[in-house]
Parts: C-alpha cells; sequence; structure tokens
C-alpha cells in the first residue's frame, strides 16, 4: 500500500486501541436539515475535540469546520438522491478526487446500495473512486446503504454488501451491526466500521450496539443520530470512546457517561456593573 494512503488510514485510526471513533455528521446530503443537525456548527463543534476523525460533506466542512481543526476528515463525495424521493439509490460522484485532496481529507466515502435498482451505478461509482483513490493516495470507504429499508440490515445481506465492496477495492467499509455480526467481519478483508442507524430508544442500547460490535471484529464506529440526536452528545461521544478504545463493558461506559454529564461547564462569572 502506498505511503500516502497508509499514512491516511493511521491518522484516522489512533496508534494505542488502532481502533477508531468517527463522528457521522454528513446525514444534510440527503436528509436536509435534520434533528440536531438545522445548525451544523453549533453541533459539530464541542463534539470535535473527542472525535478520531469526522464524517461530512464538503459543503458542511466549508461553512462549519475552522480550517485550523486537525481531525481527520471523511469527506462524503457520492450523492444526488434525498429523501422526498422512494429510492434513495440514485448516486452519483458528486465532489472529485483533486477537491477532496485540496480539502486535505483522510478518506473519501460513498454509498453503494447493493441490490437496489441502482446497484450497478454505485458499484461503479466505487470502482471509479478507487481506481482515483490509488492515483492519489487517498482511501476509500464504502457505506453499505439500505435506503429506507432498514429491514435489508441482517447477517446475509450485509456479507454480500462488504464483500463486494472490499473486492472492488475499498479500502474501508462502514456497515450497520446485526445479530451475526461476526460473520460479516470474518468474511471481509478490509476494516469495518459500524454505523448507529435510527436513534436507538435509549443511551444504553447505543452503547450496548457499539460494544457487540467492537467484540465482534468491527474496527471502530462512524456514528451519527445516537450521539448527536441524545440529549448529552458530548458525554455520549466520551462513553463510546471508553468501549472502543479502552474495551469498557456498558456498564463501565454508563458510568462515563453519567459522570460526563455531571460535569459542570467552566463559564465566566456575569461581569460586575
Ligand atoms: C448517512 C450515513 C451516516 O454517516 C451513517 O449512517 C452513520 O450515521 P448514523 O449512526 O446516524 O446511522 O452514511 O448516509
Amino acid at each position: 500500500m502506498d505511503w500516502g494512503l497508509r499514512n491516511r488510514i493511521t491518522r484516522m485510526f489512533p496508534s494505542g486501541s488502532g481502533r477508531s471513533v468517527m463522528l457521522a455528521v454528513d446525514h444534510g446530503y440527503f436528509m436536509g436539515p435534520t434533528r440536531n443537525l438545522e445548525n451544523a456548527a453549533a453541533t459539530i463543534l464541542p463534539l470535535l475535540p473527542h472525535a478520531d476523525a469526522i464524517a461530512l460533506t464538503r459543503g458542511i466542512l466549508r461553512t462549519s469546520v475552522p480550517p485550523t481543526a486537525t481531525t481527520p476528515i471523511v469527506l462524503r463525495v457520492s450523492g444526488g438522491a434525498t429523501i422526498l424521493k422512494d429510492d434513495l439509490s440514485d448516486e452519483t460522484i458528486t465532489t472529485s478526487m483533486e477537491e477532496a485532496v485540496r480539502l486535505n481529507v483522510a478518506a473519501v466515502a460513498l454509498s453503494v446500495f447493493v441490490g437496489s435498482s441502482h446497484e450497478h451505478q454505485s458499484l461503479a461509482n466505487l470502482g471509479t473512486l478507487v481506481d482515483e483513490g490509488e492515483a492519489y493516495g487517498v482511501p476509500v470507504l464504502a457505506i453499505t446503504a439500505v435506503g429506507k429499508e432498514l429491514e435489508k440490515r441482517d447477517a446475509r445481506y450485509l456479507a454480500l454488501a462488504c464483500r463486494v465492496s472490499a473486492e472492488l477495492g475499498a479500502h474501508l467499509v462502514k456497515t450497520y451491526y446485526c445479530e451475526g455480526f461476526s460473520k460479516v467481519v470474518d468474511s471481509c478483508p478490509v476494516p469495518i466500521v459500524v454505523a448507529g442507524g435510527p436513534k436507538l430508544d435509549s443511551i444504553e442500547a447505543a452503547l450496548t450496539l457499539a460494544h457487540h460490535a467492537i467484540d465482534e471484529g468491527a474496527k471502530g464506529i462512524d456514528m451519527g443520530r445516537n450521539i448527536w440526536q441524545s440529549e448529552h452528545p458530548v458525554a455520549m461521544l466520551k462513553a463510546l470512546r471508553t468501549i472502543v478504545h479502552d474495551g469498557a463493558t456498558v456498564r463501565e461506559a454508563l458510568t462515563t457517561f453519567h459522570a460526563a454529564t455531571a460535569e459542570i461547564p467552566l463559564v465566566a462569572p456575569p461581569a460586575s456593573r
């Protein structure tokens, strides 16, 4: 593997655990101003110091993240459909590799829609992006998207989608956690990170998902709504870090979560008149 490509991957998976806590805030590219991401900068900035990488589009990167930020960027480069359509799979590559390099990103990411009406197109997008990524030393993260068909998230389907992505050259794959997840990991020759999906009923449920995923071989998480739609996003991210990096149990992570919610922010006393 080329030096630049390896260096970029290493930046996203900091030494120590060798795993990664990625923060996904790329939802607006097809959902628009979804809950708690209406003002992207307000959501992102407090979370940025606690993430090993952040996944977003170039529009939100340029407008809502200061260029002084050092958090590795995973740039979403596919798009072209919105939630107003039933079929979300009609995507193309919306951002060039030159632009990704100009933005000094650590990786580019696109969705692949295996089994959907635009399966061929999204897999061709992946092949093109991998060719360009290899030429420029930029790793490609394939996201095994299911569109609105959330019920597709089972081991048989996800193992197929992850394996196809790796066969076409993806350097990393993002998928969902599912029952039998270790089969998905075992048959995918590149590292897998796990998305959270729609917000779960409790903090404990989201931490449990992350714990199972890591336990069964995921190299990290790339989670969004279960972090920034929670009441305490920073505490949630801190708790997830203990699972991913320190091997914490769900109970230990919950303790971290509650301790973090109790931290009183340092605010300057009101100026005396
Ligand atoms: C949006 C994405 C998201 O980045 C991915 O689904 C992770 O976010 P969440 O944990 O909210 O599912 O790919 O298309």
